[in-house]
């Protein structure tokens, strides 16, 4: 597996695809994190497409118009979400409306909003999944049979497919990665806010991480205040979180797609930076 160049002056027409792939923003730490490093990373990295886990964007819980909009003025190409996707009222309308906000494929039919999306760039077309794990979470029908089933309508249509896997335990996302190896260009498992270090390109060319890490302060607990998460552990009693705000940090990945092998990484690079 050779190692991709990316070099912005190279002809775009001979450089792989480059994608972004950043964690769960979390709270006003997480937006503001984001719009200070996302256009220093575009500027430095020329991405293709940048997808970004938006689940706990708004107040740490869920997702709003608003913060939908400050995402995608940051730089956000697709933004996809997970078991808060329902939170804030104000985004169910949006889920139906916008081709490029995606929620779980795998939740109910009835809820709203769809699980992907296909985006053209620079002559190739990228399909974007956005999946959820059975496992310790509320997730309407089963991950695995619903990829399936996603794959086979889309992958006639698509030159790459990215899939934001968003699960808690480390084993079903790892499972997740072997049954897509070899069938999607990458999967970036979303939701545990804690990077994971076993980012690879597997044998079949998938490039895999089990977590991003997440978008937000790390002077809290995943992204929220500290003291309440504290009381909550010792004490037993319900503790109301707000999102942390010290010590920011963007968390993600950089991956590079192949322009002349469909379904092919060349590369996953982490990106872990103080913002
Ligand atoms: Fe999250
Ligand atoms: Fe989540």
């Amino acid at each position: 597996m050779s190692d991709a160049p990316t070099d912005p002056a190279a002809d775009p027409a001979d450089r792989p695809l480059v994608v972004l792939a950043i964690g769960d923003i979390v709270g006003s730490a997480g937006r503001k994190a984001l719009n200070r490093v996302l256009p220093v990373l575009k500027a430095d990295h020329q991405p293709d497409l940048v997808i970004v886990n938006g689940e706990n964007a708004a107040g740490g819980i869920g997702i709003n118009a608003r913060s939908v909009d400050e995402i995608t003025r940051a730089g956000a190409d697709v933004i996809t979400l997970g078991n808060h996707a329902y939170r804030q009222y104000d985004v169910h309308k949006l889920l139906d409306d916008r081709e490029e906000l995606l929620r779980p494929a795998n939740h109910l039919a009835s809820q709203p909003g769809h699980g992907y999306c296909i985006v053209e760039r620079g002559g190739q077309r990228i399909g974007v999944v956005n999946l959820q794990g059975n496992v310790f979470l509320e997730t309407g029908r089963h991950a695995f049979s619903e990829i399936d089933a996603v794959l086979a309508k889309i992958r006639k249509q698509v030159d790459h497919i990215v899939v934001d896997f968003h699960a808690e335990a480390t084993s079903e996302k790892i499972a997740m990665g072997w049954h897509l190896d070899g069938r999607v260009s990458a999967m970036v498992g979303t939701h545990t806010h804690v990077p994971t270090a076993d980012l690879r390109v597997l044998p079949g060319g998938t490039a895999y991480i089990t977590d991003l890490g997440m978008t937000g302060s790390r002077d809290g607990v995943i992204g929220m205040e500290r003291e309440p998460s504290l009381r909550k552990f010792v004490t037993h009693m319900h503790s109301r979180y707000e999102p942390a705000e010290k010590d920011p940090w963007l968390m993600g990945v950089k991956i590079t797609l192949s322009r002349t092998e469909r379904l092919r990484a060349l590369s996953i690079e982490q990106l872990l930076i103080k913002a």
